[in-house]
């Protein structure tokens, strides 16, 4: 079915639905069937961004947007290994751009703010599908426009599927016993989608509110996107039953975790098996237990500790809420499917602390020390906001890093980086939940708390295109809450680095000046900087005093560099560092 499609495809799935209400007396007068985004896959996927109208309530009429489609997108199925082509074409009259969250591609290829796809045009990404069997999603990305594409609807959820994956005994029957579900809360004001961190109080799962959907009696696989802007969701069903989560944002998890509860926050993705087997005939609804959400995560009940609260907040019912996502009817099982949970999954090779090459640290904070900006921002990551001209960090291809995000501001913040996936070291200092035991993108720093995590920069080397990590709230993400980083190959800049890295600062620097330090004490030194290209930016002498020296640069436009310096024995050291204005 085509349920994107068709306004009058759709309301004839309104009729039958409620021909089943009236078979099955447990569903309620005014369920909306849950909608099964169409399929795509193959060499060449072609997806075109518009506007659209669709109604979340009957009768009201809501400008969207959505890919080849009103509201949402179709699910692009990939297999790892295979090569693909995705055409986006932009039909909307304002940029965008198209990010495949999660995915492990190029920069050229990820979608980010820098890829502009202009109205009328298209933007051709090739690449090979080098991710294991997960569920991601794709968006548009544009610095400052990602809330507002996201919030009409532009969104859609990709499935990678891989040999490991394949040879389990999983459901994997699309719309049938496998069930992508996207999660969102929508504030429509006026009869238009709006942009309100208090107003998101309408609940839709794949674009309709009361969704229900039919699950056979056997293992039902549930793929869920947090596909909120802002709003945290604590999963759970309405007859307490466990379910069982098998992968995260980038993978499958070595063996089920066992849960009655879980929060995913925007941008994260969980698989869940449901067991159903000896539950035909029986109703439960997918719940958000929202009620239950420590404070100062957005869709709590209290954000601030009553020093100040979001504007509008406590007027929202959703905040602090239980509220009802899906609701389920469980039928005969079919003949084809899955009967028993699986014990065990797939391998999973946590990266050991012990191999990370660096550790770089992450300030949030907002821009200014007000209680009101403690909780709304603008947010600032180690004292920048995005800036679309600076490189915040630059890690050599083959890095294997730990970032470690610390938050002293008074909300919770889902930090996303691309490229990569990670594993998560800590929270708060103490190992992170079970179920986030396997490969994430997504990491959730409480407030006033921290988080680490380990990964591995490998493949993909650019050295003027940068990827991006930032906060996946999109109000924060739109204000600025966002950094680039370039991995680069050192190889191509001239020769490798000396294994001993003078110390520079700053860096960043926008003071015009640097201060280089060198083990070997006194006497001078010749300096050097080549920019990304290998050319050379600068050339000067200094003059080392006791192993210190303050060099002043010429106005150089503002990126990485390459600095090098040759002490009086000899000795070269090298170091990346970025300038800006
Ligand atoms: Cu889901 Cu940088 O994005
Ligand atoms: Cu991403
Ligand atoms: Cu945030």
């Amino acid at each position: 079915m085509k349920p994107y499609r068709d306004p009058n495809m759709a309301r004839t799935i309104h009729l039958k639905a409620l021909l089943v209400t009236l078979l099955f007396s447990n569903v309620i007068v005014g369920q909306t069937p849950l909608p099964i985004p169409d399929t795509l896959s193959g060499s060449v996927i072609d997806l075109t961004l518009q506007e659209a109208t669709w109604e979340f309530h009957p009768g009201e009429v809501v400008n969207t947007y959505g890919y080849n489609g009103s509201l949402l997108g179709p699910t692009l199925i990939l297999n790892q290994g295979q090569a693909v082509t995705l055409n986006v074409t932009n039909a909307l009259p304002d940029l965008t751009t198209t990010h495949w969250h999660g995915l492990h591609v190029s920069p050229a290829n990820d979608g980010g703010p820098h890829s502009l796809i202009y109205p009328n045009t298209t933007w051709s990404p090739s690449f090979t599908v080098l991710d294991r069997a997960s569920t991601f999603w794709y968006h548009p990305h544009g610095h400052g426009l990602t809330d507002y594409q996201v919030s009409m609807g532009a969104a859609g959820v990709i499935i990678v599927r891989d040999a490991q994956e394949a040879a389990l005994d999983l459901p994997r029957a699309y719309g049938v016993d496998d069930i992508p579900l996207v999660l969102q809360t929508k504030a429509v004001v006026a009869g238009q989608i709006a942009l309100h961190t208090g107003l998101d109080s309408v609940v839709v799962v794949n674009g309709v509110r009361n969704a229900w959907k039919e699950l056979p009696a056997q293992v039902v696989r549930l793929r869920c996107l947090n596909g909120s802007s802002e709003r945290a969701m604590r999963l759970g069903f309405s007859n307490s039953m466990p379910f069982h989560v098998i992968g995260t944002d980038g993978g499958l998890l070595s063996a089920p975790v066992t849960l009655t509860r879980l929060q995913l926050m925007p941008g994260e993705r969980v698989e869940l098996l449901l067991d159903l087997t000896a539950m035909q005939g029986q109703a439960m609804q997918l719940m958000a237990y929202n009620s239950e959400l420590p404070d100062n995560i957005i869709g709590a009940a209290e954000v601030g500790n009553g020093m100040a609260t979001l504007d509008g907040y406590n007027d929202n019912a959703l905040n602090g809420a239980d509220f009802q996502l899906v609701s389920f009817t469980v039928s005969a099982s079919l003949t084809n499917g899955t009967f028993q949970l699986p014990t065990t999954l797939v391998p999973v090779n946590v990266i050991p602390e012990m191999d990370a090459d660096v550790t770089r640290t992450f300030l949030l904070e907002p821009q200014l020390m007000s209680p009101m900006e403690m909780i709304e921002g603008p947010f600032t990551i180690n004292g920048a906001l995005m800036d679309m001209d600076s490189i915040n960090v630059v890690v050599p291809l083959g890095s294997t890093e730990v970032w470690s995000f610390t938050n002293n501001t008074m909300v919770g913040h889902p930090i996303h980086i691309h490229d990569i996936q990670f594993n998560i070291l800590d929270r708060n200092g103490a190992a992170p939940e079970p179920w986030e035991a396997g490969w994430k993108d997504v990491v959730f720093v409480p407030a006033q708390g921290s988080a680490r995590v380990i990964t591995r920069f490998e493949d993909f080397a650019d050295p003027d295109m940068p990827y991006m990590y930032h906060c996946h709230l999109l109000m924060h993400e739109d204000e600025g809450m966002m950094g680039q980083f370039l991995v680069v190959d050192p190889t191509t800049i001239g020769e490798a680095l000396n294994p001993v890295r003078p110390l520079v600062w700053p860096n960043p620097s926008n003071t015009g000046h640097l201060i280089v330090s060198l083990p070997n004490g006194d006497g001078p030194a010749d300096l050097r900087l080549y920019d990304a290209l290998g050319r050379i930016a600068y050339a000067g002498r200094t003059s080392l005093t006791a192993g210190k020296a303050r060099v002043d640069l010429p106005t150089l436009s503002a990126g990485v560099y390459q600095l090098r310096i040759t002490d009086q024995h000899g000795i070269p050291y090298a170091a990346h560092i970025i300038l800006q204005h």
